[in-house]
């Protein structure tokens, strides 16, 4: 489905981005993956290209420009050009209110929202001159419902879904396709750090489908919207949490 294509994603050394990394490289796209830990990136990279795909990874933080840069300059020398962007990197600490600190506000909106910012800057000018280009964005359901403690975490994804929506607006004269997913639980070793098992059940129970979802059934939806089975949207946020949100 993405044959030839050249895909960059954040964040995929675990979790979500990983399983969309994985996913796309065996639809046949080239995939540059960034992630802060270079060690986990290399060895998703290695691992794909042991499958027989194509994949080049880099060390570097979402939060420096330097180093979103550097690779972005990269993926353009080495593939030639850029089809799709992916920005899935991303934290979920909790944190009380009353008791975060200015820094955990900070550190919270730079790495969820403002990589954003650096990313797409980044890449927008190369899908500009093509003329296309396909940008998917991880949000998150929370922002529909709220969630105690993570008042920090929900603010930094629903600015992205206000980014998603302004975007697409600015860039649907260029033929680019900018779209948000918004998660539910998933079940990753991220969340099973935060995570508590009753949590994860409760969370379940408020789902449509019995099941806790995994990285794949996001990446899947990933893949629809960065393919051109989803050519006529564009600004859209898609929940992709077992019938939990319904609007
Ligand atoms: N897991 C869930 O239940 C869930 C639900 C809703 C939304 N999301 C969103 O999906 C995305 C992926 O979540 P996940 O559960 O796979 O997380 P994860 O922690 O398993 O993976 C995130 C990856 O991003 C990388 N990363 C974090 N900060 C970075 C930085 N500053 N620079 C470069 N890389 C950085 C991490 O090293 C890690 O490899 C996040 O944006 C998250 O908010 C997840």
């Amino acid at each position: 489905m993405l044959r030839d294509r050249v895909a960059l994603i954040t964040g995929a050394a675990t979790g979500i981005g990983e399983a969309i990394a994985r996913l796309f490289a065996s639809q046949g796209a080239q995939v540059h993956i960034l992630d802060r830990d270079a060690d986990g990136c290399k060895r998703v990279a290695e691992s794909i290209c042991a499958d027989g795909g194509a994949a080049f990874a880099a060390g570097g933080d979402v939060r420096s420009s330097d180093d979103v840069n550097a690779w972005v300059r990269g993926a353009i020398e080495r593939s030639g050009r850029i089809d799709i962007l992916v920005n899935n990197a991303g934290i979920y600490p909790r944190q009380a209110f009353l008791s975060m600190a200015e820094e955990q506000w900070d550190v919270m909106q730079d790495t969820n929202l403002k990589s954003m910012f650096r990313t797409l800057q980044a890449v927008l000018p190369q899908m500009v001159a093509q003329r296309s280009g396909k940008v998917v964005n991880l949000s998150s359901v929370t922002f529909h419902l709220g969630m105690n403690p993570m008042s920090h975490y929900v603010t930094s994804k629903g600015g992205v879904i206000g980014l998603t929506r302004s975007l697409a607006r600015e860039m649907g004269e260029h033929n680019i396709h900018i779209n948000c997913i918004t998660p539910g639980a998933i079940k990753t070793e991220a969340e099973a750090k935060v995570v508590t098992d009753e949590q994860a059940k409760a969370m379940m129970a408020a789902q449509s489908l019995r099941r806790r979802l995994l990285p794949l059934d996001v990446a899947r939806v990933c893949l629809f919207l960065s393919s051109e089975l989803s050519d006529g949207m564009t600004g859209q946020s898609l929940n992709v949490d077992g019938g939990w949100v319904m609007y």
